[in-house]
């Protein structure tokens, strides 16, 4: 799917996004307008991105339902800059934090325009500033540091953690207790290139191409309306003189399987869990599970993941609206059906919490008759 890595050709161009796809005057002419100076490459992709998205607020006016729903889900805050979070607020209160597992304490500074931790244990390692957060919080939240220009950076070792309601070990990072004194691991994992790239394309809209700086001004963050439906400046501008059929749909979710591959991207399913991932982490990856039910391989491409949710809401947790789903193919006291508890809290038995890390739990949606 070529618009959302951005589809960047080096002239300037998204390719497969409806409208014009080259640089020609109109960039020039803003390029011209638009104090300082920038690098061309820069100007041309702030110009692309405004020319093809119209953000989240141009659509509420229109799709309020979804706008409302949409801001109660974790999509809409999944990325923000960490100077402007409310986690970073509470962190200055506190201002420091001792490890549990190393002989380190941070002490946490900043203002509105910046965050920065140090380890006053070790007063000759620099500080490090932290750009951005991410996750809504609704389990966890996990700062980290990218140097705009190197798109380098460094996965925090502290985060939040929402069963402990504070902040607690980033999930994982017990592997990584020994550290070089002095070095970038005294604040947390390095991130290369690449993993700086996936952390951001998985958590916002648009990240710009590789050739430019990651910086915050160049990213559209959190998993925003256009992630999903792709760059909808021209919808807005038909919709707006009456013409909203004329903007055909870049992404046919009123197709399962279609609107199913763009949650993949980053829900992900087999092809993109790693291979050493245990059982219990693979239970975050609900395609995966649900890819090898048999509800959705004998159900002909009719299920996905909007037969259970509102790919706009947060997940709900009323669980007689997931039953009425079940029953919907699986009739009580039919022939075959379940022997222990036709009417009973089907998720409970066939799609239980599973514990994963820190407190934190996830549904299993490999549906199947338990061990
Ligand atoms: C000025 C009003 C208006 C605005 C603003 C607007 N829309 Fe729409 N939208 C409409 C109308 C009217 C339809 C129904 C058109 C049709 O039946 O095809 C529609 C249909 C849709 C649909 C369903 C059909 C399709 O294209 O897939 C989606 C999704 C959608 N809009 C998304 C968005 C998003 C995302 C935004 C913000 C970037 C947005 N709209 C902004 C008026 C608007
Ligand atoms: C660009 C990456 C991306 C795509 C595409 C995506 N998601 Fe998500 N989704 C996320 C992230 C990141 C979170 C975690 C949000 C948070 O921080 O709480 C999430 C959270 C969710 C949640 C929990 C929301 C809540 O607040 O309870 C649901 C449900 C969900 N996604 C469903 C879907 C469905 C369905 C699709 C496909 C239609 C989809 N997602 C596509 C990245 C994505
Ligand atoms: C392949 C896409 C992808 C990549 C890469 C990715 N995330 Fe996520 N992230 C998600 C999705 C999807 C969720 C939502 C998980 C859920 O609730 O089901 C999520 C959730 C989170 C959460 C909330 C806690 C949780 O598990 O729900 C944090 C914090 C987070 N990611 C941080 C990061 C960091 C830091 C990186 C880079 C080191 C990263 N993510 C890379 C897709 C991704
Ligand atoms: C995580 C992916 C995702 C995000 C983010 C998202 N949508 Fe959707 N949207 C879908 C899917 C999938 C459908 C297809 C219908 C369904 O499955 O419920 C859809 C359908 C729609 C429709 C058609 C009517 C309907 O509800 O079926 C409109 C209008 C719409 N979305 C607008 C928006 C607007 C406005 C935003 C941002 C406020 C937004 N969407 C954000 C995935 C998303
Ligand atoms: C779109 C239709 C559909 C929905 C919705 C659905 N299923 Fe299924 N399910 C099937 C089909 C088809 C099969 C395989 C044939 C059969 O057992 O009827 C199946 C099989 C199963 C099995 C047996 C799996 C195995 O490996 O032996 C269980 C258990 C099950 N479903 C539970 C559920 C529960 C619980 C829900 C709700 C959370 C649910 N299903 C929702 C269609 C569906
Ligand atoms: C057969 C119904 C069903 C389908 C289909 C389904 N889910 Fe779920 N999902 C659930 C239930 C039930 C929960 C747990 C709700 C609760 O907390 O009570 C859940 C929870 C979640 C959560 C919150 C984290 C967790 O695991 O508890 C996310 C994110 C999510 N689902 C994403 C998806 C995605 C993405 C798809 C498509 C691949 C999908 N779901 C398909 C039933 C379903
Ligand atoms: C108390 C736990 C429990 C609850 C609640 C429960 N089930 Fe089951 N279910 C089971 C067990 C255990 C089996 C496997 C029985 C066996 O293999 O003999 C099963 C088997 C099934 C099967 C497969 C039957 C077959 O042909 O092999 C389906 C379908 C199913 N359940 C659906 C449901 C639905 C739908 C609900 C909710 C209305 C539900 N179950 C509630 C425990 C439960």
């Amino acid at each position: 799917m070529i618009y959302l890595t951005g589809g960047w050709d080096g002239t300037g161009g998204w390719s497969g996004v409806e409208g014009e796809a080259s640089t020609g005057e109109e960039p020039s002419a803003r390029r011209r307008a638009s104090a300082p100076p920038q690098d061309p490459q820069v100007a041309a992709w702030k110009s692309l991105v405004a020319k093809n998205f119209a953000g989240d607020a141009a659509c509420a006016s229109c799709h309020a339902e979804q706008a409302e729903a949409h801001r109660r889900s974790g999509h809409s805050h999944t990325l923000v800059p960490m100077h402007q979070s409310q986690w970073a607020k509470a962190l200055l209160e506190s201002a420091v934090y001792k490890d549990p597992r190393r002989k380190q304490t941070f002490q946490f500074q900043g203002d509105d325009k910046q965050f920065v931790v140090r380890d006053i244990s070790q007063p000759a390692t620099p500080a490090m500033p932290v750009t951005w957060l991410l996750g809504s919080g609704a389990h966890a939240q996990t700062p980290i540091w990218v140097d705009e220009a190197s798109q380098r950076g460094v996965e925090m070792r502290w985060s939040y953690l929402a069963p402990i309601e504070g902040i607690g070990l980033t999930p994982d990072h017990d592997r990584f207790d020994d550290y070089p004194e002095g070095s970038v691991e005294c604040y947390g994992r390095p991130l290369d290139h690449a993993d700086v790239r996936a952390c951001l394309g998985c958590h916002a809209t648009v990240t710009p191409p590789p050739n430019l700086p990651i910086g915050e001004d160049l990213i559209v963050p959190n998993v925003g309306c256009e992630r999903c439906h792709g760059p909808r400046k021209q919808h807005v501008v038909l919709a707006e003189q009456g013409l909203a059929e004329q903007a055909k749909p870049l992404v046919p979710l009123d197709d399962p399987q279609a609107a199913m591959e763009v949650c993949v991207q980053c829900h992900r399913d087999a092809d993109s869990v790693s291979p050493t991932a245990t059982a219990e982490e693979l239970v975050r990856f609900q395609p995966y599970g649900l890819k090898r039910s048999r509800c959705f391989t004998e159900s002909d491409g009719r299920m996905s993941c909007s037969t259970c949710h509102d790919p706009h809401d947060a997940v709900a947790t009323d669980r007689s609206a997931y039953i009425a789903r079940c029953q919907q193919c699986h009739q009580p006291n039919s022939p075959g059906d379940c022997p222990q508890s036709p009417a009973g809290d089907c998720i409970e038995c066939h799609m239980p919490a599973v514990p994963w890390t820190a407190g934190i739990e996830f549904h299993d949606h490999w549906i199947r008759s338990p061990e």
